[in-house]
């Protein structure tokens, strides 16, 4: 799966790491972060989220060698990352000297993790905000996307651009793209205009607006710069702030499982 927007600062980075985690940790199933953006910011919380201080290999050198296996870091149980960092901005000139054809173009990020792909049960790719090879790769490696949106003036508009790109990228090389969830973040629960949006987003796109929205939390903002975690109190219960800041990502996991057995048996 691909967070995307072609807009930075919507909480794409946030939904992927906060995804990745409540994956792996709370519902215990094998998940990949796969970081696409040279900024590495998703590779960043999740090294500090496991007392990583420097990570080696990352997926230039996935590309240089051919080989992704040798450049997965282990995070936590469950949990495995393949970072990337500023060399990876290169990645553009990378393909365009190296692959004549546009299929090849835009295959090169999902021939590499087909050796991979089937050892996780889920996988999230995390993108810079640009219609570019990036974006072109990890939609071509992708089953589904999540559509990210902040409840802004044109933000919306940021969507229906995404949606857009994505039937063009579809149709013109037949790929196999589904748009799996469109996810409110940063929502203020007493703000009206994040009210009023939210509600033109339902109306617009439907059922593909997930239930669960992604309210603004302090505690969430900490995880950026702490790394991510769920702390339990002596009691044996979660902090609660934790637990809050959680609880929207173990939801959102419960529906997006939902949507894949219903698009899986409707295909
Ligand atoms: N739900 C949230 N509550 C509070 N802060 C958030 C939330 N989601 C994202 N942020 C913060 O907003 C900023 C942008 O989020 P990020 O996920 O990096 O966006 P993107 O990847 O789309 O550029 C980051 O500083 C992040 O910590
Ligand atoms: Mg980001």
């Amino acid at each position: 799966m691909t967070v995307g927007n072609f807009k930075g600062g919507v909480g794409k980075t946030k939904i992927v790491t906060m995804l990745a985690y409540d994956n792996a940790q709370v519902r215990h199933k094998k998940t990949l972060v796969l970081d696409l953006d040279p900024q590495g910011n998703a590779s960043q919380v999740l090294a500090k989220t496991a007392n990583i201080e420097r990570i080696d290999k990352t997926i230039t050198d996935a590309i240089s060698s051919g080989s992704i296996a040798e450049c997965i870091t282990p995070i936590m149980d469950n949990l495995d990352l393949v970072a990337c960092n500023t060399s990876f901005r290169s990645f553009s000139k990378f393909v365009l000297t190296n692959f004549e054809s546009e299929i090849e173009q835009i295959s090169v990020i999902r021939n590499l993790l087909k050796p991979i792909k089937e050892k996780y049960d889920s996988i999230f790719i995390d993108v810079p905000p640009t219609i570019s090879e990036f974006s072109d790769n990890a939609m071509a490696a992708s089953d589904y996307s999540i559509i990210a949106f902040q409840t802004q003036e044109e933000s919306l508009d940021g969507v229906s651009k995404y949606v857009g790109y994505q039937n063009f990228m579809v149709d013109r090389y037949n790929i196999n793209l589904q748009v799996i969830a469109i996810v409110a973040c940063m929502i203020e629960p007493d703000d009206n205009l994040d009210q009023t949006i939210l509600n033109e987003a339902r109306e617009q796109y439907g059922d593909a607006v997930l239930d669960t929205v992604i309210t603004f939390q302090k505690r969430l903002k900490r995880y950026s710069r702490e790394g991510i975690y769920l702390q339990k109190n002596k009691n044996g219960k979660f902090d609660q702030w934790d637990y809050k800041a959680h609880d929207n990502f173990i939801k959102i996991l419960s529906e997006l499982d939902a949507r894949d057995a219903f698009l899986t048996a409707n295909a």
